[in-house]
C-alpha cells in the first residue's frame, strides 16, 4: 500500500523539488537528500539553495513589493482565501506528503493541514481590518492620525515539526499585510512548503510575493538575517537558533518574531477530573510523538490523585498503536531522526539514575530505526535533565506536589515559557494558578489549545511577538504617525 501510495504522488503535480523563486521553478545541481522517518528510505533530491538563490529570492519579492502592497485589501484577501480553499481541496495529498517526509500520522498530518489553511481563512478576513487611529489633535490647525502600512520584504524560516502549518501561520498575516516572503523550509522537510507553493502559483499568488528556498541553513538563514532588504524576520524553531538569529538580524535592526522552545508543565490538582486530566496529558504529551513546542515536558501530579493518574495514564500510553504513519490505527510514527531517538534515551538514562522508576515503554521500540516507545516514568525530580531540557520525544515524566503554591512554584521553575496546562475542577483555582503561571498559553482542563484565531507565543527565553489572531497580522505592519498642519478653521 505505501509503495503505491509513494508511486502516485510523485506523479503529483504537488511533488515538487526545485527551488521556487520570482514564480518560477529553479532545477539547482546541488541537491540534498529527504528520507522517510519510518524506513530511511530516500524520497527525494531537492535542489540547495545557498548564498546567490536566497539574495536572488530577495531580490524577486523586493520587486514584488509595491504592486502587492498597492493591491486593495479586498484583492489580497480574495487571493488567500482562494489558496485556502487549494489546500482543502487538495488535503488528503498534502497529508500524505508531510507523513512521507515527517513521520506523523495521516489523520494527524490531515489535521495538521486543515489547521494550516485556517490561517488563509483568518488572515483573509484580517487584511481588510488593517485600521489606522484618528488621534484628537493638540492645536486647531492640525489634524493627527496613524496609519498602518505593510513592513516590506519578510523572511520566515520554518520547523520541521509542522512542516506545513507553520508556513500559513506566518506566510498568510504578512501576505494580507501587503508584505513579500522568501520562506526557508527546514531540510527535513522541505516537500510540503513546496506544494504550497505550487498551490499559491494555482491560486493567483504573483510572482514573487511568495518565494521558497530550500538550502544550507547556515547560507540561507544567514543572508535571510542580515540582507537590508528584509525587514522582518520571523522564526520557529528552538531557543539556541532563535538567539543566534537574534544576534545576526541585530546588525540591520530587523523586526523579529521568534517562537521558540518551550518545557511546558502540566499541574494535576487533587479535584482533577482524572479522565480529562488523562485524555488532556496524552493529547499535549504524545502529540507529534512528543515533537511539539507545546508538548507537556514535565507532569507535576498532586499527592491524593498521583498513584491513580499514573496507573492511568500507563495503561492508556501502552495501549497507543505504534507504526509507520500511512498504516490505519497509527498514532505514534517515528521520530524524526536518531538524535532525537538518543535524546530521549539520555533523558531516560538520567532520570532512572537519579531514582525515577519506567511505567510503560522505556526505549526504542521493536520496529527499529527511528522508532521510540511511548514511554511513562514516575518519581522524576527537579534535578534530573528531564526537569530542565525539552525533551521533544514520547517520554512524559511524572513529579509528585503538594498544594498550590508548590505547584506553581515547580511550573515556573525554568528560563522558558511558553505552554501550560492546569487540570482542576475549582474555579477560584483556575483563575489563581492561570494568573500566576508565567506563560504565554495556558490550556485549562484540556491539552490542546492552538487555534487560528487566537495569539500563539511565548514569555521568556521562549521567544517575542504572537502568531493568529488579532495580534497575528500586527506583526507584518508598521505605524506611521501623520501629522497634518495649515488647516485653516471654517469661515477663515
Ligand atoms: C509548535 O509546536 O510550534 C506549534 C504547535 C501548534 O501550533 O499547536
Amino acid at each position: 500500500m505505501q509503495a503505491d501510495h509513494f508511486a502516485s504522488i510523485i506523479t503529483s503535480p504537488l511533488w515538487r523539488t526545485d527551488l521556487y523563486v520570482g514564480g518560477a521553478w529553479v532545477a539547482l545541481e546541488r541537491r540534498f537528500p529527504v528520507d522517510n522517518p519510518a524506513t530511511g528510505t530516500v524520497i527525494a533530491q531537492v535542489a540547495s539553495g545557498g548564498t546567490a538563490e536566497a539574495q536572488a529570492a530577495i531580490a524577486a519579492a523586493q520587486a514584488a513589493l509595491p504592486a502587492w502592497a498597492a493591491r486593495p485589501a479586498k484583492e489580497r484577501a480574495a487571493i488567500l482565501r482562494r489558496w485556502h480553499d487549494m489546500v482543502v481541496a487538495n488535503a488528503d495529498e498534502l497529508a500524505l506528503i508531510l507523513t512521507l517526509e515527517q513521520g506523523k500520522p495521516l489523520a494527524e498530518a490531515k489535521g495538521e493541514i486543515l489547521y494550516g489553511a485556517a490561517f488563509f481563512d483568518w488572515f483573509a478576513d484580517e487584511a481588510r481590518r488593517i485600521y489606522g487611529d484618528v488621534i484628537p489633535t493638540y492645536a486647531a490647525d492640525r489634524r493627527l492620525i496613524a496609519l498602518r502600512q505593510p513592513i516590506g520584504v519578510c523572511a520566515a524560516i520554518t520547523p520541521w515539526n509542522f512542516p506545513m502549518a507553520m508556513i500559513p501561520r506566518k506566510a498568510a498575516p504578512a501576505l494580507a499585510a501587503g508584505c513579500t516572503m522568501v520562506l526557508k523550509p527546514a531540510s527535513a522537510t522541505p516537500l510540503s512548503a513546496l506544494a504550497l507553493a505550487a498551490l499559491a502559483e494555482q491560486a493567483g499568488v504573483p510572482a514573487g510575493v511568495f518565494n521558497v528556498v530550500p538550502g544550507s541553513a547556515r547560507e540561507v538563514g544567514d543572508v535571510l538575517a542580515t540582507d537590508p532588504r528584509v525587514k522582518k524576520l520571523t522564526f520557529t524553531g528552538s531557543t539556541e537558533v532563535g538567539r543566534a538569529l537574534m544576534a545576526r538580524a541585530s546588525g540591520t535592526i530587523k523586526k523579529l518574531s521568534l517562537e521558540l522552545g518551550g518545557n511546558a508543565p502540566v499541574l494535576v490538582f487533587d479535584d482533577a477530573d482524572l479522565d480529562a486530566a488523562v485524555a488532556g496529558t496524552i493529547a499535549t504529551k504524545f502529540r507529534n510523538m512528543g515533537q511539539t513546542c507545546v508538548c507537556a515536558n514535565r507532569i507535576y501530579v498532586e499527592d491524593g490523585i498521583h498513584d491513580r493518574f499514573v496507573a492511568a495514564l500507563g495503561v492508556a500510553v501502552a495501549a497507543m498503536k505504534q507504526g509507520d504513519g500511512q498504516e490505519p490505527g497509527v498514532v505514534q510514527g517515528p521520530l524524526i531522526d536518531m538524535a532525537a531517538v538518543a535524546k530521549c534515551e539520555a533523558h531516560i538514562a538520567d532520570a532512572l539514575a537519579g531514582g525515577a522508576r519506567v511505567v510503560t515503554g522505556g526505549g526504542r521500540h521493536a520496529l527499529g530505526g527511528r522508532f521510540f516507545q511511548p514511554t511513562v516514568l514516575a518519581d522524576c525530580t527537579q534535578e534530573m535533565a528531564i526537569a530542565r531540557e525539552e525533551t521533544f520525544g514520547p517520554v512524559a515524566p511524572i513529579f509528585r506536589f503538594k498544594g498550590e503554591a508548590d505547584a506553581i512554584r515547580l511550573a515556573n521553575d525554568t528560563e522558558y515559557g511558553l505552554a501550560a496546562y492546569l487540570f482542576t475542577t475549582d474555579h477560584a483555582r483556575i483563575w489563581r494558578v492561570g494568573e500566576a503561571l508565567e506563560f504565554g498559553i495556558v490550556g485549562v482542563n484540556t491539552g490542546a489549545t492552538s487555534y487560528e484565531g487566537a495569539p500563539f507565543g511565548g514569555w521568556k527565553e521562549s521567544g517575542v511577538g504572537r502568531e493568529g489572531g488579532r495580534d497575528g497580522i500586527t506583526e507584518f505592519l508598521e505605524t506611521k504617525y501623520m501629522c497634518i498642519a495649515g488647516i485653516s478653521p471654517l469661515g477663515s
